[in-house]
């Protein structure tokens, strides 16, 4: 059951850390506009606070996340996951980087059938949003326990992380219904 803080602000991160209960932290491009910095500073200090795992947004068409990716994989080594959304584009950029052993966050998940593909693509995280499918009357959690049980039934080892989560309530629902990550 692992926790990851969902910011970009990080004297909440620093806070957070050292209780040695936070085993992550995801950004996206909305989180590091808020913060107003530069973002490869931002996933510096994060580094340097000694989070082992965070998650690098990269936008654009497939040459621009792909090579985006490259290069933040190569700047800030095993701590960098690189997040993609799940379009078209997204899914082979996720392919192309697991097949060179680079995790990839594949995020913007809405239903088990897009959970699928980003397993094939190789995908280590898929990250359904649980708060924005609630906000549009769809359980999330049970989108959760869908992409959980499929996952189960084949064997698959893509792990799957909850996200926009907005109460402890969703969160340890999250991790009932098998989430790995919240
Ligand atoms: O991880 C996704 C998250 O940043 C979105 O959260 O609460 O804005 O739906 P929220």
């Amino acid at each position: 059951m692992k926790i990851f803080l969902d910011t970009a602000d990080t004297e909440v991160i620093r806070k957070y850390f050292e209780t040695g209960l936070v085993d992550g932290v995801t950004t996206n491009p909305t989180l590091i506009m808020k913060s107003g910095r530069d973002p490869e500073e931002v996933y510096q200090e994060i580094k340097d606070i000694g989070v082992k795992d965070i998650s690098m947004e990269v936008v654009g068409n497939f040459v621009e996340m792909y090579t985006e990716a490259s290069r933040l994989s190569q700047k800030f080594g095993d701590v960098c996951t690189v997040k993609v959304p799940c379009t078209r584009e997204g899914l082979k950029v996720c392919k192309a980087l697991s097949d060179e052993g680079i995790r990839v966050n594949v995020t913007l998940i809405f239903c088990a059938a897009q959970a699928v593909l980003a397993a094939k693509a190789g995908a280590t995280y898929v990250s359904p949003f649980v708060g924005r499918l609630d906000d549009q009357s769809v359980a999330g959690l049970e989108v959760v326990r869908s992409i959980t049980g499929l996952y189960q039934i084949h064997g698959i080892r893509t792990q799957v992380l909850s996200a926009s989560i907005r109460s402890v309530q969703r969160a340890i629902r999250s991790w009932y219904n098998g989430a790995q990550v919240c």
